[in-house]
């Protein structure tokens, strides 16, 4: 089985989506670990709902953030997961984390990157005034919200969207391409060739108004 550790910092619907994912019948993944820097995150409480082990690894514990992330990696060099999903872990990773865990490190990021990086991408786009946004999956690199796009999902903007609005829109989707993306990892569809990546994948057209390409 291809076995996922997934990180979280917060309400875990990303989790949710992919724990989803991984109890239909034939799912080609499993979550195997969650880990949080934050132990009131909500999606601790998810990842026990579904009797999979969680582990809350606190910075506070540590003097710096090398030595936190070091933590982080033994957990996860311990479970040797095929693949390592950060799913809203609202922590930069260091080089050296990001390095070790190169081509098995995802991420999911609520823009259509390279636009909107960092935090509050969803109200960034909304002040630009943008007709599109979405989401990304993107393999992780040391920069911030960079690194090799798997997927991407585009919903259209109206004037009439509120920030909570158009946070459920890309929710929506971010649920459909994070848990697409990890089940076409685990099926071998996603080749990686330095910075161009190969999904064998045919994505629909055009479905309840958002698009998928990849
Ligand atoms: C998502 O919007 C994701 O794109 C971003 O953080 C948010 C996490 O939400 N990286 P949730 O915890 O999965 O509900």
């Amino acid at each position: 089985m291809f076995n996922v550790v997934v990180l979280i910092s917060g309400n875990g619907s990303n989790l949710q989506a992919l724990i989803d994912e991984s109890e239909k019948e034939g799912a080609s993944f499993r979550i195997t670990h969650v880990i949080s820097d934050k132990a009131t995150a909500y999606g601790l409480e998810r990842a026990s709902n579904y009797s999979i082990p969680t582990s809350f690894v606190n910075r506070k514990d540590f003097s710096s953030r090398e030595e936190f992330d070091e933590a982080i990696y033994q957990i996860i060099n311990n479970l040797n997961p095929d693949l390592v999903c950060l799913a809203g872990f609202m922590r930069l990773l260091s080089a050296s984390f990001v390095t070790k865990l190169e081509g098995k490190l995802i991420n999911i990021h609520p823009s259509i990157l390279p636009a909107f990086k960092g935090t509050n991408s969803i109200a960034q786009a909304l002040n630009e005034q943008v007709k599109f946004t979405g989401c990304t999956v993107h393999f992780v690199i040391p920069e911030m919200d960079a690194g090799p796009i798997i997927i991407q999902s585009a919903v259209p903007v109206l004037s009439s969207d509120s920030l909570e609005g158009l946070e459920e829109k890309i929710h929506k989707i971010e649920h459909k391409i994070y848990p697409l993306a990890v089940r076409l990892f685990a099926e071998k569809r996603i080749k990686v060739n330095g910075d161009n990546v190969q999904v064998d994948y045919k994505p629909e057209n055009n479905n309840g108004g958002y698009l998928i390409s990849c």
